[in-house]
């Protein structure tokens, strides 16, 4: 909204200048043109806002750049004089989306040069389309164009390039401050823990000692279990009831990005995360999030696979819809098992997502090629399977494969080394104590 906010009142600025420049040079200016110039500016802000929330969070469908790009081609000889000839028009686009490549690039860490050519593509449609009109329209070669009677003030002859100029300049400044205010977000992974199994709770660094009675009593519950885990499960609270609000931790407490929300991990009733981006249709998440699934996607496409976000940030009122839609048809029991109650979910954190294959069909993803795909790699791109068969007792949740959750490179790579299963075992292990 910001973005529209501040487009809008640049372009009325310039808009001004400009004017204000042809009254003091005295140019005639053909309404037409300037009407046609703020329709133009408008499409370009919204051109520009849409390729920030794009090119900036996620891969661009390349395909897309055709159509977004062909008013270009389109406009901009039909509105200024030395845009008439294609080759200009040619250098221009490529120049600026040039430009959004290599910001795309600093800021996210990869970029896809072809998208350069798409662009150049819609442009070049849009510019057939212009000379066809053209010679349907003779009056258009002359009543569209600025009028000059004097001599050429500098400001209106490069007033094409300023205002593309302005509009670039403006949305690279807003990626890259959202950029540098989500920096913060990769938990560095600390120490290593040892390997030897333990015999004792004080040869355990995570243990802690006004919890040994709890320790004892889980282990009576659960004959054979390493001390190891014991200890882990108990300061993860699975020694107690899920829910139990004795134990239970607001985790937005001192933070914007609470990492682990689980029946003891609740976020605040008006909790949402700042810095949402889009990643896919009108689904937000981090920005983090958007940008390891963007390439995560990229490189399933690559061996000819796809995947679509059925499922990702949700506000805490929405999420209390959704539970009680469930209760229409399940007892809590059994909702508790596939859905969390408002406030304990993972997507209010803008970090979780829910994939499938077939758009809006998340039955389908298990067994799939793609899920299959999704479990062996997601790590490699900073996402965990959050709900697996193997962590059921530990999360209170079915399996849910298509249930994804953004940790960070170092974090989900540590958990594939250590063949941790559980977050809830990573959080007690290395974030909460070091080794
Ligand atoms: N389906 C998961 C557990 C959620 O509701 O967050
Ligand atoms: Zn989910």
């Amino acid at each position: 909204m910001i973005y529209y906010i501040i487009g809008l009142l640049l372009i009325a600025a310039l808009r001004l200048v400009f004017y204000l420049k042809r009254c003091e040079y005295e140019v005639r200016q053909s309404s037409a043109h300037e009407f046609l110039v703020i329709i133009f500016s408008v499409y370009l802000l919204g051109l520009f806002i849409f390729l920030k929330s794009t090119v900036f969070s996620y891969g661009m469908e390349e395909l897309n750049l055709v159509y977004f790009f062909l008013p270009l081609g389109f406009f901009m000889p039909m509105l200024f004089r030395r845009f008439r000839f294609l080759l200009i028009n040619l250098i221009t686009a490529a120049a600026a989306n040039l430009f959004l490549c290599l910001l795309q690039l600093y800021i996210c860490g990869y970029t896809n040069y072809a998208n350069i050519i798409f662009a150049l593509f819609g442009v070049l449609i849009g510019f057939i389309l212009y000379a066809i009109f053209r010679e349907f329209i003779p009056g258009i070669r002359n009543g569209f164009l600025v009028e000059k009677k004097k001599k050429k003030p500098l400001t209106v002859t490069f007033e094409a390039e300023l205002t593309i100029f302005a509009i670039i300049i403006m949305i690279g400044a807003g990626a890259a401050a959202g950029n540098i205010l989500g920096k913060d977000k990769q938990i560095k992974v600390k120490g290593e823990a040892s390997r030897e199994p333990a015999s004792s709770y004080e040869e355990i660094y995570y243990a802690h000692r006004e919890h040994y009675d709890r320790y004892d009593e889980y282990a009576a519950k659960n004959p054979g279990m390493k001390l190891e885990d014991i200890v882990w499960r108990v300061e993860a609270n699975l020694d107690q009831e899920f829910y139990d609000e004795d134990f239970t931790t607001i985790a937005d407490k001192n933070t914007n990005d609470p990492f682990l929300i689980n029946k003891f991990n609740r976020v605040s009733d008006d909790f949402e995360p700042k810095n949402l981006v889009k990643i896919e249709g009108d689904y937000v998440a981090t920005p983090e999030t958007a940008k390891a699934y963007s390439k995560m996607l990229k490189d399933m496409k690559k061996e000819g696979m796809t995947i679509y976000v059925v499922s990702s940030y949700r506000s805490v009122s929405y999420q209390e819809n959704l539970y009680n839609f469930y209760l229409r048809t399940d007892p809590e029991e059994k909702v508790d098992t596939y859905s969390a109650r408002p406030g304990y979910s993972e997507h209010h954190t803008g970090r979780a997502l829910d994939i499938s294959q077939v758009y809006n069909n998340l039955d389908v993803f298990e067994g799939s090629d793609e899920a299959e795909w999704v479990y062996k790699n997601a790590y490699k791109y900073g996402f965990i399977v959050r709900y697996t068969e193997a962590n059921m007792d530990a999360t209170g949740y079915i399996f849910e494969p298509w249930h994804i959750t953004y940790v960070g490179q170092d974090i989900s790579q540590k958990m594939h080394d250590e063949e941790i299963k559980n977050l809830e075992e990573y959080v007690v292990k290395y974030m909460d104590h070091t080794p």
